[in-house]
């Protein structure tokens, strides 16, 4: 299982239910790397998507406790403990990479099941954002394994850093 997130100078990722930036060459990014795959995001990580639609050619698992939820496009799961029985059952011989692609609340309890880490650092702080994601640079489980050049878009710098889960 992976994180995929864009985060700022201190790991925040969200304000207001919206994201903190868009950045266009990133957006593409995330399409070439879970396209095909199977994407896990909490319910209100989808209403901050425009539309409010499956992600395309992805395999789209959205998790709430309202059991009355519904979406056409999803497998709806209300609990974690449903997640991994739900995983086998779609990805029996593990050809498929997961990917946790949001919000905080979602990394922050898979994030021991993860075992990469797809961080797009934007050089920017945003004090007002309310939602976040662990540090990855403090924590001492998890290892840096690629660091992008910086780029830009308008005013927006940001590099691109994977990390592993140490013993990988
Ligand atoms: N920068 C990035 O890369 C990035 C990526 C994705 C999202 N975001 C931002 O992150 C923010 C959203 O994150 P968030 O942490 O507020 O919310 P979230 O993780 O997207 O969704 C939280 C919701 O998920 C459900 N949930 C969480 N744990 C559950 C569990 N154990 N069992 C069943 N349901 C569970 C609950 O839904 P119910 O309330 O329906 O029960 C909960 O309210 C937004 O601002 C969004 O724009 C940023």
């Amino acid at each position: 299982m992976n994180l995929i997130f864009a985060v700022d100078g201190n790991w925040r990722i969200g304000y207001g239910g919206g994201m903190l930036v868009h950045i266009d060459e990133d957006l593409h990014r995330f399409r070439r790397l879970t396209e095909g795959n199977i994407v896990i995001m909490g319910r209100k990580t989808l209403e901050a998507i425009p539309g409010q639609k499956p992600l395309e050619n992805r395999i789209n698992i959205l998790v709430t406790r309202n059991k009355d939820y519904k979406k056409e496009g999803f497998y709806i799961i209300n609990s974690l403990e449903d997640l991994f029985p739900l995983l086998k059952e779609l990805n029996p011989n593990k050809e498929k990479e997961v990917f946790v692609t949001g919000g905080g609340t979602i990394a922050r309890q898979l994030l021991l099941f993860c075992k990469k880490a797809y961080i797009t650092k934007v050089f920017m702080d945003f004090p007002e954002a309310d939602t976040f994601i662990p540090n990855l640079d403090l924590d001492p489980d998890w290892r840096m394994t690629n660091v992008s050049e910086v780029y830009r878009q308008g005013d927006i710098y940001y590099k691109y850093v994977d990390y592993e889960r140490k013993g990988q």
